[in-house]
């Protein structure tokens, strides 16, 4: 079969390849042709050596993929030849509080991903894929999708009538934008660029802060909300956000610290995170329980994922090269072969 494998890290490294072609799945477990598959900021950072330089070589790249099941194994009862699956970031955490090694062990790094033809998983690291979208659609929920759901729902649900602020229109953003509104939740969405701005008032932001006109975004926040704070913020940032999310919470309001965009590491006037009871959670994607929670919820939904126009595999040096630059609107999806 053919893959890119990264055999050292930088991404003048990665090639397509043939590999050894997958065996058939033993007990428990489901051969998966993959359609399709996306990119996360992480995986540029994988394959650039600086997300953890320790990880195994070679290894195949990517943690989002979809595809189609063409085998399965003795015992397997939940799947079948044929049927829509997307794999899991986290394959060995299934629900729950996991052990460190099962939220450790991940999908494109330091397991190989999902920039491959086939790939044999456990039929319990999997999930049906929505039976709305198609496979390139499905293939952008793994991650991004999956973290946000995560901060708006497993971890700390939102209620309808409160207000969801997301910070700039990337593919977490994006997600969490629409599952607030479907949730009933008064979306707040800041961006650096403009141009993006009426996109996300079309994907149903109630309003849009511009972070280069106001980089005190915090004031307008609080001016939207009736001084009372924003309910839930979707922290992408990290140090140049930050403190402007703790001056944007409302009293007993939450923090979901995701990305780090901006660096990771600050000092911090921690006072209004005691005195507010500010709650700040960390998150990371999320277990294969909770990712088949959120493709059940899209179904009824019919929440419809953003992305960009379909792009090719054949092309993917190119587009891991443009994606950290930020250009996109949603999910960068590629299909496979
Ligand atoms: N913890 C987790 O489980 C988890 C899961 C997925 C992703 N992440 C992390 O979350 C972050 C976003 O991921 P993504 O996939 O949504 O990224 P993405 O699709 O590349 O989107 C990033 C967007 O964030 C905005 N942005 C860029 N730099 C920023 C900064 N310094 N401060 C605030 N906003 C900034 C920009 O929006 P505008 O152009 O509108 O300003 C940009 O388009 C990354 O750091 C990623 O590694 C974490």
């Amino acid at each position: 079969m053919k893959a890119y494998v990264l055999e050292s890290f930088g991404l003048e490294n990665l090639k397509l390849q043939s590999i050894a072609d997958p065996t058939s799945p033993n007990k428990g477990e489901v051969l998966i042709q993959f359609k399709n598959c996306s990119i996360n900021y992480r995986d540029t950072l994988v394959i650039a050596g600086k997300y953890d330089p320790r990880f195994p070589l070679p290894m195949v790249p990517l943690s989002d993929g979809a595809g189609i099941i063409l085998e399965v194994g003795e015992d397997v009862t939940d799947f079948k030849v044929g049927d829509s699956v997307i794999t899991a970031f986290a394959p060995e955490w299934r629900d729950g509080i996991p052990r460190r090694e099962e939220f450790r062990s991940t999908l494109g790094g330091p397991l190989d991903g999902t920039l491959r033809e086939f790939g044999i998983f456990s039929a319990k690291s999997i999930v049906k894929s929505p039976s709305n979208l198609s496979l390139a659609q499905s293939s952008s929920l793994p991650c991004a999708a999956l973290t946000a759901w995560s901060a708006l729902m497993e971890a700390n649900p939102i209620l309808p009538g409160q207000t969801v602020l997301v910070q700039g229109t990337g593919g977490v953003s994006l997600f969490a934008l629409q599952i607030a509104k479907k949730l009933g939740a008064k979306v707040i969405c800041t961006s650096s660029s403009p141009e993006k701005f009426e996109k996300a008032k079309n994907l149903g932001a109630d309003f849009i802060i511009s972070t280069k006109e106001f980089p005190e975004w915090s004031k307008e926040a609080r001016k939207i909300t009736d001084k009372r704070g924003v309910d839930h913020i979707i922290e992408i940032g990290g140090m140049n956000t930050l403190s402007q999310s703790i001056a944007a919470s409302s009293s007993f309001g939450t923090i979901s610290l995701i990305g780090v965009l901006g660096g990771n590491s600050m000092d911090a006037n921690l006072l209004p995170v005691v005195m507010n009871q500010i709650r700040m959670q960390g998150i990371v994607v999320g277990s294969v329980r909770a990712l088949d929670r959120m493709c059940r919820a899209i179904e009824v939904w019919d929440l419809k994922p953003v992305l960009e126009p379909l792009l090719y595999w054949k092309d993917a040096i190119g587009v891991l090269k443009e994606f950290p630059k930020g250009k996109h609107f949603g999910k960068v999806v590629m299909e496979i072969n």
